[in-house]
């Protein structure tokens, strides 16, 4: 299978401070691709480069063969959807608020019953579409999230921390919704929960200070650690039992 998003020789520069030094790599196709490293180490400033909410420095990113800049900023980001840490979700209902992604996107109007099925998908019930969307618990608001990018039906999903803000069951929940999203679309998770990774990644990369430190398939990664640096990134999260 290709590669869906490649990266050769990326490089982002702030001012004088690189933020992202000389990352190449292949997310493949139906992958679910989890990318790992301390805070601050440069996890969301690279997702961002994927669909132009951060503009890189040098080096090539390449979506379906073509370097990004080949193709409209809209239609990018209509390929490549995000979720970030923290759903904001809009005034009005569970439906309201897929309609309005669909508006912000300027996406056809579709029929109704997609509403019902990304809903599912994102792990929500259908009756959820005439709920207040403001008064769901963060996991639900999180997992709206997730349909609203689903229901602009993205070929690549980017999840930026999507458990970060939330207990440990409704973290389940969310990460349950990724389980069943894989195989079916090309998922990139940015995830400091490392038993979380080990649950869904199909490849996973350690990045700290905007470089990758290694990567591999998640059995490479987890079992067979070559570098000192994955090696005692692994044994700290060993150390405390798996938890974060
Ligand atoms: N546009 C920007 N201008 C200047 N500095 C930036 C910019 N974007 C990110 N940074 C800096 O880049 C570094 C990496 O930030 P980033 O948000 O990617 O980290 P992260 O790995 O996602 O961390 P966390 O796990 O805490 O979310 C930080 O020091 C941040 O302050
Ligand atoms: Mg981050």
């Amino acid at each position: 299978m290709g590669s869906v998003l490649s990266l050769r020789g990326v490089n982002f520069q702030v001012g004088d401070k690189r933020l992202i030094d000389d990352v190449s790599m292949e997310i493949e196709q139906g992958s679910c691709f989890c990318i790992v490293g301390p805070s601050g180490s440069g996890k969301s400033t690279l997702i961002r480069l994927f669909n132009r909410l951060n503009v890189k420095t040098s080096g090539d990113i390449l979506y379906r063969d073509h370097p990004i800049e080949f193709y409209p900023v809209s239609q990018l980001r209509h390929r490549i959807g995000m979720v970030f840490q923290r759903t904001t979700v809009f005034p009005g209902t569970v439906a309201d608020n897929l309609k309005l992604a669909l508006q912000f996107q300027n996406a056809k109007t579709i029929e109704s019953s997609r509403f019902t099925t990304v809903l599912q998908q994102a792990g929500l019930k259908p009756a959820y579409l005439s709920e207040n969307a403001e008064l769901l618990s963060g996991g639900e608001q999180q997992r709206l999230g997730i349909a609203r990018a689903l229901v602009i039906e993205p070929d690549v999903l980017c999840l930026d921390e999507p458990t970060s803000a939330l207990d440990v069951e409704a973290a389940h929940q969310v990460i349950d919704t990724v389980k069943s999203l894989r195989g079916k679309m090309t998922v990139v998770m940015v995830n400091h929960r490392l038993e979380e990774v080990e649950e869904v990644a199909t490849h996973v990369a350690l990045i700290d200070g905007g470089k990758i430190i290694e990567m591999g398939t998640s059995d490479e990664f987890f079992q067979h650690p070559q570098t000192d640096r994955l090696k005692a990134f692994l044994a700290a999260y060993r150390r405390k039992g798996g938890a974060s």
